[in-house]
Order: structure tokens, then C-alpha cells, then sequence
């Protein structure tokens, strides 16, 4: 039996319509994410990466074509679509603990379960000894983990990250990374991700979609396993693997 697709993108086209021209973005897009799946979408600047992710999100609506999501039409942002920006939009008002309460506060959660939940992220993200501090006392790294914390809480069905560790330092980057695949594993996320870093797409995605300059075309798609390699043995180095240098050009390639 064919697994249904948690999210099916159905021949999308977008424009963006401007008082004087318009720009048609991404174009006669067809792709099924699947659950479990960490899909990560790359191509150049401008190719509709965003655009893309935008339309799953809900914050735009295809000019033609259709997303669906559990087989019914996306209308819309939602809470079971979480999505992690580059920007972390913390509030610097609230401490770590308020932040990430902040949006279930909102909608009605039992208060037990939240709480239990929130105790479980703050396992997952490291930052017990941080509850009581402010966005700004913490590194950027650390902040991009309240924000996913934040996400997560909600129990999105997907986690939508839109270049998500691109204003990070190379340290603190290849330590999210490491962090996000343990997590994809630990919390079976499913997770759409856009990112320009060929290593970090390898090192996470199951799936790497390539997409052609504007409008935005998927030229490509590369099914892996590093991910599932690191995760399942700690002296695998992927790194060492010829087939990770042949994957790697072959993206190079296609970019
Ligand atoms: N709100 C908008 N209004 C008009 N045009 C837009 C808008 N957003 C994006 N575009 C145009 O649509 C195209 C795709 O943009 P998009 O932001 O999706 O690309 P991207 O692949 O995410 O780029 P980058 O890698 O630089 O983030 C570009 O030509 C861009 O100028
Ligand atoms: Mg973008």
C-alpha cells in the first residue's frame, strides 16, 4: 500500500502581480512530503525557494494549483505547520520560559499537559539552566532552540525552516544541525527545510529537492542516507564516504 502524503503539492504555479509587472516565482511545482520525511530544498538566490515554503505555510496562495495537507486544501496559516525563520522572532520582553509559553497560553491546551510538554523540550534543548533569561543573554544558536521549542510546543504536524541556521557562526551552526537531526529522530519530526549549505543539506535531509532558477522548476531530487548513517552509527563519518563527495558534486552541478 502507498503511504498517503502528509503534504501533496499539486502542480503550483505563483505570481506575484505588481502595480506595474509581475514575477511568476515558482512554477508547475509537484512534490509529496511524507511522514518522517526531512526534506531540504535548495536552489540559487531569487529561484523561489521561500516562496515555496510560503505557500505550505499558508502565507500565500498559489495562482494556480493546489497544497494539500492530510488530503485537504491548505487555507491559510496554522498551528500544525510550524515555521522557523532565520530571525528568530523572540519576544525580548519575555525570558526563555515566557517565550515559549507564549503561544499555547493563547489557545486552550490543558495546562497540565503543556507543562509536562514544556519540561520534555527543555529537556531536548539544553536550556534548563536558562528558563529565567532574556533573548539577549543568550547566543544565537541558543535562541534559534527557543524559537524551535516555541514551534514545537504547539505539536505542529510539520516544521517548515526557511534557511533557519544562516546567520549563525560555523561552530554554532554545525551544532544546530547535529541538534536538529537528534531531534528529527527523538521527536519523528517531520521537517521541509531551505537551506544554500550543500553539507548541511546532506548531513540532515532523507531528501534533497534541487530547484532550477526563476521561476522556480524541482530539477532535481536525490533520496539519502547520511542522515540515517550518522544517527545509527556514531563513527561514521560521512564526510569520508566517496559517496557523499559524488552526491556533492552532483548537487554542485544541478545548482
Ligand atoms: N512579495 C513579493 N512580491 C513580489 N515579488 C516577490 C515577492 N517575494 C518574492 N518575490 C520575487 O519572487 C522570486 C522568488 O523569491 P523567493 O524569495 O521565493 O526566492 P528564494 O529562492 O527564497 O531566494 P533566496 O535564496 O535569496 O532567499 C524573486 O524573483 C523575488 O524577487
Ligand atoms: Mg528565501
Amino acid at each position: 500500500m502507498i503511504k498517503d502524503a502528509l503534504v501533496s503539492i499539486q502542480d503550483v504555479s505563483l505570481e506575484y502581480t505588481g502595480k506595474t509587472s509581475s514575477v511568476l516565482a515558482i512554477k508547475d511545482i509537484s512534490m509529496e512530503i511524507y511522514e518522517g520525511d526531512f526534506v531540504v530544498l535548495m536552489g540559487p538566490s531569487g529561484c523561489g525557494k521561500t516562496t515555496l515554503l510560503n505557500v505550505i505555510a499558508g502565507y500565500n496562495a498559489p495562482t494556480n494549483g493546489q497544497v494539500l495537507l492530510r488530503s485537504k486544501p491548505i487555507e491559510g496559516a496554522g498551528k500544525e505547520r510550524g515555521v522557523i525563520f532565520q530571525r528568530t522572532n523572540l519576544y525580548p520582553w519575555l525570558n526563555v520560559r515566557e517565550n515559549i509559553l507564549f503561544g499555547p497560553k493563547l489557545s486552550a491546551y490543558d495546562k497540565e499537559e503543556i507543562e509536562k510538554r514544556y519540561d520534555h523540550l527543555m529537556d531536548v534543548i539544553g536550556l534548563e539552566d536558562y528558563q529565567k533569561s532574556y533573548p539577549f543573554e543568550l547566543s544565537g544558536g541558543m535562541q534559534q532552540r527557543v524559537a524551535i521549542a516555541r514551534t514545537l510546543i504547539q505539536k505542529p504536524d510539520i516544521l517548515l525552516m526557511d534557511e533557519p541556521f544562516g546567520a549563525l557562526d560555523a561552530v554554532n551552526r554545525s551544532s544546530l544541525q547535529t541538534f536538529m537531526r537528534d531531534l528529527w529522530q527523538k521527536e519523528n519530526l517531520t521537517v521541509f527545510m531551505v537551506t544554500h549549505d550543500i553539507d548541511e543539506a546532506l548531513l540532515l535531509a532523507n531528501r534533497i529537492l534541487v530547484m532550477s532558477q526563476g521561476p522556480g522548476q524541482i530539477i532535481k531530487t536525490l533520496e539519502l542516507d547520511f542522515s540515517k548513517k550518522i544517527l545509527q552509527d556514531s563513527s561514521y563519518i560521512p564526510e569520508l564516504d566517496p559517496t557523499f563527495m559524488i552526491t556533492k558534486r552532483e548537487i554542485l552541478e544541478a545548482l
